[in-house]
């Protein structure tokens, strides 16, 4: 029996599982509020909050699990991409946890394990799984890449955003209209409303399968002050079109690209992972383009779409089954590699 501990702490959320061959006995999330009256994550006060959670969470993943520490097999972490301060935690606690038990460590590069999240096993008769060669839309508050996923360790970025992030750009224009933040959801749950022809928005034009989200938050800004000018309610009446256009422009976007790459790659199975994908313009046009292209389409419950230890320990298993570790020395890196 092969029993991985996963541990994940790129950013704001401190997270441990256990998975035991490839099925998941636990998935613990402590989540930090301690942001949301800043309007972003704020590094330092997010690599504090790991550090009070991390032992609670891990303790509480392996009691979840049934298990004792002793049954361990492995500890895999994230070791990036992701915030120094917060990936120092992770890595640290793996490190040390690993030496104690005298067990090794595998460590998880934080993208892969978003897309290898499509095969964690909720029992042993899940057969979900996307077939390789797929195409992966990874779309989060950090991330934004069409990958190619040829097998569970070989990835290539053939697109990806040459600014903000897909969840950025929702984001960003949520902060704008007053939504708060994570302003995502919020503009998910408007546009449910609006009239998504309502407001014109830039689209880039770039070529390959790169794309932009600047100009658009650009192009809505302008907008927004323009008309501010001649309608000081102007955001508050049009709440919900504002939402509806901008959800619809950003998931064009988005789709446009994937859809070219599938054409151009031959490839009809096609998935979905990060944060953005709870997003419900984005799963439409998913079910659309399934129906029209015949896409075999993969998106994953929500809970393993957002940062989460259950895709570092799936991932941490494949490696395992590799027998490729991670040495003692190891330092975390903050920016994306594959
Ligand atoms: O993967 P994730 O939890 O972590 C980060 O990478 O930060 O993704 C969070 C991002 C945020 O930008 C949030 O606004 C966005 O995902 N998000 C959504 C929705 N749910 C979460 N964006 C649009 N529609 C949603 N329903």
């Amino acid at each position: 029996m092969i029993t991985i501990l996963g541990i994940e702490s790129s950013c704001d959320d401190t997270a441990a599982a256990v998975i035991q061959d490839g099925v998941l006995l636990s998935n613990i999330i402590s989540s930090q509020k301690v942001h949301e009256n800043y309007g972003g994550v704020v590094p330092e006060l997010a690599s504090r909050a790991h550090q009070q959670n991390i032992i609670p969470v891990v303790d509480q993943a392996i009691k979840q699990a049934g298990i004792k520490k002793e049954d361990l097999t492995a500890i895999a972490f994230t070791r990036g991409p992701g915030l120094m301060g917060s990936l120092l935690v992770g890595t640290s606690f793996a490190k040390g946890f690993s030496t104690a038990l005298n067990i090794p460590m595998v460590d998880v590069n934080h993208l892969h394990a978003h897309v290898l999240a499509h095969f964690i096993k909720e029992n042993k008769e899940d057969n979900h799984a996307p077939q390789f060669p797929f195409l992966c839309l990874l779309v989060s508050g950090g991330n934004s890449q069409i990958i190619l996923v040829k097998s569970y360790k070989e990835m290539e970025i053939i697109g990806q955003t040459i600014d903000d992030a897909a969840g950025e750009a929702f984001d960003k224009c949520a902060k704008v209209m007053g939504l708060g933040y994570p302003g995502g959801p919020v503009v998910d749950r408007l546009a449910k409303e609006g009239n998504a022809e309502k407001f014109k928005l830039n689209k880039p034009h770039i070529q390959g399968y790169d794309y932009s989200f600047s100009g658009l938050k650009t192009s809505f800004l302008y907008l927004l002050r323009d008309e501010l000018k001649k309608n000081p309610d102007f955001i508050e009446k049009n709440k919900a079109d504002l939402c509806a256009s901008l959800q619809k422009t950003i998931v064009d976007v988005l789709m446009d690209k994937l859809r070219k790459a599938a054409k151009d790659l031959g490839i009809k199975d096609v998935a979905v992972a990060g944060g953005v994908s709870a997003n419900s313009g984005l799963r439409n046009a998913f079910q659309e383009h399934a129906k029209q292209y015949g896409w075999k389409i993969y998106i994953p419950p929500f809970g393993y779409t957002t940062d989460n230890a259950a895709m570092i320990a799936i991932t941490g298993y494949f490696k395992y089954l590799d027998g490729d570790f991670c040495p003692m020395d190891a330092a975390p890196y903050s920016r994306v590699v594959m």
